[in-house]
């Protein structure tokens, strides 16, 4: 039993439920794209939401899969316990079996159990079950029917119940959920059971008494309002915890210890020179922690990172930079990494995993490039951080001085809870958590949409009566305008604009996904018009969004798109598509697309290259679209290609894109740009007219942007130049060559300045002499207080600074215009600044107020300016009076 790996032990799960009649379907990606209640995949069951919901058909009755999940926020988060404990984890494997109105709790039971005690041979004696108690408010029952399919294979004393909490699963404050049946295992010694029973211990959060797979029966919907609702079948969604398997499996007491975590501890252990062992944690076993922290993390944020989400500063990207610095916090300084060292475990993960999950390697450099990059930049804010800590002389430490380490520092508590601690300081909690909750109700307001449940109202259609597929209620590939039903509409407030959404039976409107925004236009009937401001997707449902509802919403309605802009849209996305090959032609395969905005105004497309795009390289990738486009070639559209046939057949998939079974391919010449996209084209690339980018820019470590122009908006941007142009050649008088004339100009005033600047010099040495010539002696001061004919202030300053090193006791107030207003200077030897007690400051206010302006400076020279320049003269004899 000992001798079973990882790999094997996920094999044995898949190849059982093949044997079951299941369909093994690839991991979803972890970082969720089209569902607004959801940032990352939590549970295998996510990506079958729709299924649940009656929304989509199910391709198969039976499936199975090991999803890649991350419980870092949202209903389920598990971040605080990470590397603290050894059986939690941000990212985390699920092995899952789905049952889509086909088999229920006699099979999921059955299978379950005969996987773990007849293949897998865990000990029959260490595992205990549990049922859903029902539940008197819900008004749900005890699920006795769970209760005695489990008889059937375990003691009832082993089939312990359970309360809403733990046997009640839901995805979610909505969706689908319903009871479920946890199987818990029991890995102490002998020694311990015997002095404790272990069912006392299930779900009490013994570390070595957990659960390790669940069943759940889905039968409801939760709505928005609390409420459940029956679903039309009932389904089965089951999830194993991969790491906490292989724990059972291969006679280990922490997940850590398994062959999914040593290698990574390893590593780090070699890396910091401290062993993965108690005797070598250091102080309160932190650097043991540490290394759990740091192999569970890199592995959220590595598969983040493939899955397309990069680190950034909201939302989803906040979350994985976030547990990006808890990782790099915790190595800095429990194992004393200095330098970025993250990144150096991408390598070993990805050979870890390259069977399973291969987008790791595939795109190892980038990973580690852009893990790398963010690691330097904490680092150094790291270092600043506990510097202001060390700065801190309080006696306790505030709740605000607390939040700012942990806002802008990124110290999570508990690292200043421990420093604190080091330096006898106490944290102010209470105030801390006031800070938190302050900053998460803002957060909250800015996010509220306050969503109200669907409404069905009564019209007969395709969909609901469960015939139609997904791709056939798209229609707009082909036609951009057709008769549609309302089949589902609800209310949404979000910052206070109350908005409808709406469901079709079918629809032309394409909705926003792939880079490609959604379309706009019109619903009509009898008389009445909707606008459709917007079309989103949520899961895989078409939404419109419309400032307000129809009058009947049980009517057939004229559904039109607004043609001009889904026009320009199409053409910015198959300039996209070529754009990218052309990208990987001239600058290198290692190019992949990172993040696309197509609309009607320009393309933008993101993508990894570790280096500015230089013009040179600009200029032959606008040239290759260019020829592409004058190619014009046809548009060559195959719907419903099985997904494996169109990578035969070489075509460009996306990192971390959701695809189905079945897909489509683009190609605009089978030699030049195939790719799997759902976006909408136009027919020949000729339509593109002209192709020109507009900018290129940096977004983050190794992704590089350009945003790209077609069509109409060359034309008007190139008109716009040519403008330009001509009114420059007018403005110059046509001369032969505009460029070589504005050049000439150029340096014709080059030499007028730096003439000005010598004639300026000239003046100010001419006056200065005879400034010299007008010393008075007032009680031992050099006193000099004039007029002067200098429309230059640095000028000014200059012979002020001059006068003071060439003559000893000096007081030299200078007044003078200087760009028409008011300017005085004053400077005053320093031993007279000392010894007579004088302050340039002070004095040059006082004089300030004779040309009704202000001043300041230092001891030695302040300068004022104001707007009465005739009151200059009245200063100078004011500086004269105030030393007789
Ligand atoms: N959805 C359930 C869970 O996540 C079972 O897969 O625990």
């Amino acid at each position: 039993m000992n001798s079973m790996t990882s790999t094997e032990i996920r094999k044995i799960f898949l190849d059982f439920f093949k044997s079951k009649q299941h369909q093994i379907v690839p991991s979803a990606p972890m970082v969720i794209k089209n569902d607004p209640t959801l940032m990352f995949t939590n549970a295998g069951m996510n990506q079958f939401k729709d299924i649940f919901l009656g929304n989509q058909p199910a391709s198969y009755k039976r499936v199975a899969d090991t999803q890649k999940c991350l419980r870092v926020s949202g209903k389920h988060n598990d971040l605080e316990e990470v590397g603290i404990d050894t059986y939690h984890h941000t990212m985390f494997e699920m092995l899952g079996n789905w049952s889509f109105g086909d088999y229920f709790k006699k099979e999921a039971i059955g299978w379950a159990w005969e996987l773990l005690t007849d293949v897998y041979h865990l000990p029959k004696d260490r595992l205990y079950v549990t049922i859903f108690e029902g539940d008197d408010k819900e008004k749900l029952k005890l699920d006795d029917e769970a209760f005695n399919f489990w008889k059937n294979h375990i003691a009832a004393d082993r089939i312990l119940k359970g309360n809403k909490k733990d046997n009640f699963w839901e995805m979610g404050e909505s969706g689908p959920c319903g009871p479920c049946s946890e199987i818990h295992v029991d890995l102490r010694n002998d020694d311990e059971g015997k002095k404790i029973d272990g069912k006392n211990l299930v779900n009490a959060g013994h570390p070595q008494v957990v659960e390790i797979w669940n069943l759940v029966f889905i039968e409801f919907n939760r709505k928005m309002d609390g409420t459940l609702e029956s679903l039309p079948a009932k389904h089965v969604d089951t999830g194993m915890g991969f790491e906490r398997l292989c724990m059972a499996l291969q006679g280990k007491t922490s997940n850590y210890d398994t062959d999914v975590f040593q290698p990574l501890i390893q590593f780090i252990s070699s890396l910091s020179k401290i062993p993965y062992s108690p005797s070598a944690a250091g102080k309160d076993g932190m650097g043991l922690i540490a290394m759990r922290v740091i192999s569970d993390h890199i592995r959220a944020i590595a598969y983040a990172i493939a899955d397309g989400q990069l680190p950034s500063n909201n939302k989803a990207g906040y979350v994985i930079r976030r547990i990006l610095r808890r990782a790099v916090r915790y190595g800095f300084t429990f194992l004393n990494f200095k330098e970025p060292f993250l990144n150096k475990l991408v390598p070993v993960l990805a050979e870890q995993v390259k069977d399973v999950f291969p987008e790791l390697k595939s795109q190892q450099d980038f990973i580690m490039r852009v893990i790398m990059e963010e690691e330097a930049s904490f680092l150094r804010t790291l270092e600043n951080g506990i510097r202001r800590f060390e700065d801190y002389n309080e006696k306790k430490i505030s709740g605000e001085f607390a939040f700012e380490l942990y806002d802008t520092f990124g110290f999570p508590i508990d690292l200043t809870q421990l420093m604190a601690r080091e330096k006898n300081m106490d944290i102010d909690m209470n105030g801390f958590k006031n800070c938190l909750d302050r900053q998460k109700n803002r957060s909250r307001a800015a996010a509220i949409v306050d969503t109200e449940d669907w409404i069905e109202p009564n019209t007969t259609n395709a969909l609901s009566s469960g015939k139609v597929r997904e791709e056939t209620f798209f229609v707009g590939y082909d036609e951009l305008s057709c008769d549609v039903e309302i089949i589902k509409y609800r209310k949404v407030k979000s910052k206070g604009k109350e908005q409808f959404q709406l469901v079709f039976n079918k629809t032309p409107f394409y909705a926003e996904s792939g880079g490609q925004v959604g379309d706009t236009g019109r619903l009509e009937a009898s008389g009445e018009t909707m606008y459709v401001t917007d079309t989103q997707k949520e899961n895989n449902l078409i939404i419109h969004f419309v400032n307000k509802l129809p009058k009947d919403v049980s009517l057939t309605f004229r559904a039109t798109v607004d043609n001009a802009r889904r026009k320009m849209i199409m053409s910015n996305h198959t300039a996209t598509h070529l754009m990218h090959s052309a990208l990987k032609k001239i600058l290198g395969v290692h190019v992949n697309q990172k993040g696309s905005l197509v609309n009607e105004h320009s393309t933008r497309f993101d993508f990894s290259h570790f280096s500015k795009v230089t013009d040179e390289e600009l200029g032959k990738i606008e040239h290759m679209v260019n020829e592409k486009i004058r190619e014009n070639i046809a548009l060559d559209e195959k719907r419903n290609v099985p997904v494996k046939e169109a990578m035969d057949m070489g075509a460009t998939a996306l990192f971390g894109e959701k695809y189905g079974d079945f897909v489509r391919v683009i190609t605009f010449d089978p030699s030049y740009s195939r790719e799997l996209c759902g976006g909408t084209h136009v027919k020949a690339t000729g339509e593109i007219g002209y192709f020109k980018i507009i900018s290129e820019s940096a977004v983050a470590a190794g992704v590089r942007r350009v945003e790209a122009i077609t069509a109409g908006n060359t034309e008007t941007y190139f008109n716009h130049r040519e403008e330009q142009l001509t009114a420059l050649n007018e403005l110059l008088k046509h001369p032969k060559d505009v460029v070589q004339r504005v050049q000439q100009l150029m340096d014709e005033t080059h030499e007028l300045q730096k003439k000005l600047e010598e004639f300026t010099a000239a003046k100010a040495q001419q006056i200065k002499m005879d400034l010299l010539k007008k010393i008075k002696e007032v009680n031992g001061i050099k006193l000099i207080a004039e007029k002067i004919d200098l429309n230059n202030a640095d000028a000014i300053k200059n012979i002020s600074f001059e006068l003071k090193n060439q003559v000893e006791n000096l007081i030299f107030l200078a007044g003078a215009e200087v760009d028409g207003k008011a300017f005085l200077s004053l400077i005053i030897s320093e031993n007279l600044v000392k010894e007579k007690n004088l302050d340039a400051t002070k004095i040059i206010r006082e004089l300030a107020k004779e040309i009704q302006g202000g001043g300041g400076g230092q001891a030695f020279y302040a300068t004022a300016g104001g707007k009465n320049s005739p009151g200059i003269m009245n200063a100078l004899e004011k500086m004269k009076l105030f030393l007789n």
